[in-house]
């Protein structure tokens, strides 16, 4: 055991070295010291230039785990969000005044301290102005400027379209049109007065959204044991967590889909899959059929509102490319702070993540579009165990009290196990065709890791 793990962590080193030298010679090579790879920046948000007047782009003080490579696709050099405007748009972020009757921020559904998601009440989905719920739950924005794309179903191609939905879906904050937005918001005169800083106008819809996202820009999230553990400290998580990675990476299949590596460290492939969240819709093809006689093209406020108000919410990725093959299929959700967003999954149907690993060992709920990557795990009690103690050493140190307290309260209600199909996870019951029980039952520490 021990000679296994010294070996597995000399790789990550290697891997970890082989990164920081490419940082050396690509990234940085006109610029500044290079932050290293394995620094442990306790700052989660980049530091503002000690130049006063004139603003200058931000640089990024990267967490351990967030490399220096992949904000450079994310932000080109040169294009970093200046302070003030990202300051502004943390404001606009927290603003209630945004919401049709001041009742609803950003902030509201995403909680800055609750790891950038909902944890108001029990609901699975989140609510927005006049309490009214939408189909969705809301989704983390720490690193989502990472991402290929927004939104459970990728719907929106960039942080700036993303931004201007929910202030105009009914659901949400609720405004009737961009321009009522934009009016509201430059009578109120600390903002007419930003906007006119910093835009040389009074603010405009697109300028609002352009606030929001450079604020979601310094939304970086690493440092976490995890991190510190593939930067070459076998103790920064423990030996049940280890077990854990190994499984993620072998019998439980998990980084088919939560791929990762050192320059794509959001455990997302970015792309879509039906897993059987969805798989209570019975009549998928009929539902399917409809929305096509109803989508217009292109529009992608229609795509926002079928998938926030009505049931057709559940065809997924389907609304956006019609394509029969994305029949109920959502993103594969980035792990990171995983302990810390509960609940899980597009409709926040699973509650605690020993639901989402009974979900999975039982291969999903069987639907004629399951992705073909979902099989049956037969994975032991000891073993889901392992791979929940793994997943809640993704979250970022500055959440660790409330990632605790979130171990404490989903072991809690570890004996209630509504998802739990232990006949069928052992291939000993239920029918999924010709799938059957993933055949490699060998040692999960020695397959498919490395
Ligand atoms: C009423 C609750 C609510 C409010 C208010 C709200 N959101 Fe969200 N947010 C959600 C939900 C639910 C989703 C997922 C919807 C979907 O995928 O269909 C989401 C998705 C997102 C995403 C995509 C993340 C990902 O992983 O794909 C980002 C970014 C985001 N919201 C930012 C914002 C910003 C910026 C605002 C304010 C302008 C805002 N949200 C207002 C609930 C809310
Ligand atoms: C076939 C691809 C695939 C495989 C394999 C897979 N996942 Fe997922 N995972 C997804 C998709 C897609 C979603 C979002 C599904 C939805 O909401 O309908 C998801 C969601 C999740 C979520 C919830 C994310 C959130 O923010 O709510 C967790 C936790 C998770 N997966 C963990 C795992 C683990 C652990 C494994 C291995 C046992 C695993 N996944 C295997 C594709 C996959």
């Amino acid at each position: 055991m021990q000679t296994s793990r010294g070996k597995l962590i000399a790789s990550f080193a290697g891997v970890t070295l082989l990164a920081a030298l490419a940082v050396l010679a690509v990234a940085f090579s006109s610029s500044d010291t290079p932050p290293p790879l394995t620094s442990v920046a306790q700052a989660p948000v980049a530091q503002a230039p000690v130049t006063s007047g004139k603003p200058a782009p931000l640089k990024p003080a990267l967490p351990l785990g967030i490399s220096s490579q992949l904000y450079a696709l994310a932000v080109a050099p040169g294009q970093e969000p200046t302070a003030q405007l990202a300051a502004l748009g943390d404001k606009l972020f927290d603003d209630k005044r945004l919401s049709v009757d001041d009742s609803v921020a950003c902030k509201t559904c995403h909680e800055p301290t609750k790891g950038f998601t909902d944890h108001r009440g029990n609901s699975a989905t989140s609510a927005g102005v006049q309490d009214k719920h939408g189909q969705r739950n809301a989704p983390t924005v720490l690193n989502a400027m990472f991402q290929a794309s927004q939104f459970w179903d990728g719907r929106s191609p960039t942080l700036e379209e993303q931004a201007k939905l929910p202030i105009l879906n009914p659901v949400e904050m609720g405004q009737k049109t961009p321009e009522d937005v934009v009016t509201k918001v430059a009578k109120i005169p600390e903002y007419s007065d930003a906007f006119k800083t910093l835009f040389g106008r009074e603010p405009t819809y697109d300028d609002i959204a352009a606030a929001i996202a450079a604020f979601e820009r310094t939304q970086y999230s690493g440092n976490a044991p995890f991190d510190r553990f593939l930067a070459g400290n076998p103790q920064a998580i423990s030996d049940q967590a280890q077990r854990g990675w190994a499984l993620f990476q072998g019998k439980g299949r998990c980084s088919s889909c939560h791929a990762f590596n050192v320059v794509s460290p959001l455990f997302s492939d970015q792309k879509f899959h039906n897993i059987g969240i969805a798989a209570h819709v019975k009549n998928f093809s009929e539902l399917a059929r409809n929305a096509l006689g109803i989508l217009k093209s292109g529009d992608t406020k229609q795509i926002d509102e079928l998938a926030l108000q009505t049931s057709y919410s559940e065809l997924g990725r389907f609304l956006v490319t019609k394509n029969p093959a994305d029949i109920g299929a959502f993103k594969s959700e980035t792990l990171r702070n995983i302990g810390v967003t509960a609940p899980y999954m597009h409709d926040g149907s699973l509650a605690t993540l020993f639901d989402v690993l009974d979900h999975y060992n039982k291969g999903g709920v069987p639907n004629p579009f399951l992705d073909g990557g979902m099989q049956r795990l037969a994975l032991s009690e000891a073993e889901i165990d392992d791979l929940v103690a793994f997943l809640f050493t993704l979250t970022d140190d500055r959440f660790a009290e409330f990632n605790q307290a979130e171990m404490a309260r989903q072991t809690a209600l570890k004996t209630n196990r509504p998802q739990r199909e232990t006949e069928i996870a052992e291939g000993r019951k239920g029918d999924l065709g010709d799938i059957g029980t993933n055949p490699d039952l060998r040692n999960p520490a020695s397959i498919g890791a490395f």
